[in-house]
């Protein structure tokens, strides 16, 4: 891995040493590092899939054996990979902030596994499921036992993942949770995320708002960009270990 400091302005270690609040939302790009493949850009997933077709309630209800099947086919991917160095600078934030926030549209459940404990999943997460008639809730090794699409044993509906698809709102607390985080935020960190998918891709623009320092980390150039205060053009599995490192040698250098 490249070495070499990051080019960064003095003025984000002043805030973060200051701040109360640092958020950092996330998207597909912070697990790509993890052997996860993002949604869009050249080796994106709706780059060979159709989303209406596998992220719909009516794709599903018009062919529920494949959604079903694909999503499992998510679920091994994900099973077989570990949080990179991204997630987990993430979660070592922790140990140096007041309070960390990780606003994820991700459904891996990596941050979590790398160790932070306040996440905000605004799309759900693929380990859970429920059944669309009756609402009762499986986990995954209720789902892994089924072939084709499993059926709910109290109603015989469909049992779909607890994930957020095209057409359907975001869980309403978690996303009340997360305008209220980003409103409150010194600082945030919006990674791997395109920030074409609302209202997930309004949330650096309600940190703005309130006067937050926005940092964007994002090999490709967003919408975001335009807003950032700062851009990095680095994978985050190397930006984000690379801001704490700086960080703690500037504090070090500071009050020495
Ligand atoms: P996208 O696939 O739209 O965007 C991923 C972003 O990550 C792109 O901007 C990449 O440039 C960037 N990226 C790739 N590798 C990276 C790396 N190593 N480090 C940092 N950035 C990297 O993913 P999302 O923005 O998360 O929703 O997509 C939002 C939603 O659209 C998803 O939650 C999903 C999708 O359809 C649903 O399924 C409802």
């Amino acid at each position: 891995m490249d070495t070499t400091p990051l080019d960064l302005d003095p003025y984000l270690f002043e805030i973060l040493s200051q701040a109360n609040h640092i958020v950092a939302l996330t998207g597909a790009g912070v697990s790509a590092e993890s052997g996860i493949p993002t949604f869009r850009g050249e080796e994106g997933i709706w780059k060979k899939l159709k989303p209406q077709e596998l992220a719909s309630m009516k794709g599903f209800l018009k062919n529920p054996d494949r959604v079903t099947e694909w999503y499992q086919h998510r679920r091994d991917i994900i099973d077989k990979v570990k949080p990179n160095p991204g997630h987990i600078a993430l979660a070592e934030m922790e140990k140096e902030f007041r309070n960390v926030t990780v606003i994820t549209q991700n459904v891996d459940g990596l941050h979590q596994q790398a160790g932070s404990s306040n996440v905000i999943e605004l799309h759900g997460n693929i380990y859970r499921n429920y059944c669309i008639d009756c609402g009762k809730r499986y986990d995954y090794g209720q789902m892994k036992k089924s072939e084709g699409v499993p059926v709910c044993d109290e109603c015989g509906g469909y049992i779909r993942p607890d994930v957020v698809w095209f057409g359907e709102s975001l869980p309403m607390a978690a996303f009340n949770e997360a305008e209220r985080s980003a409103a409150a935020a010194d600082v945030m960190f919006s990674v791997g995320t395109s920030a074409e998918v609302y209202p997930a891709a309004g949330l650096p623009r309600t940190a703005k708002a309130h006067n937050a320092y926005l940092v964007e980390i994002n090999p490709q150039h967003t919408d975001i960009s335009l807003i950032a205060d700062d851009s990095i053009r680095k994978p985050s599995g190397e930006a984000l270990p690379k801001i704490l490192k700086q960080y703690l040698e500037w504090k070090k250098t500071s009050t020495d």
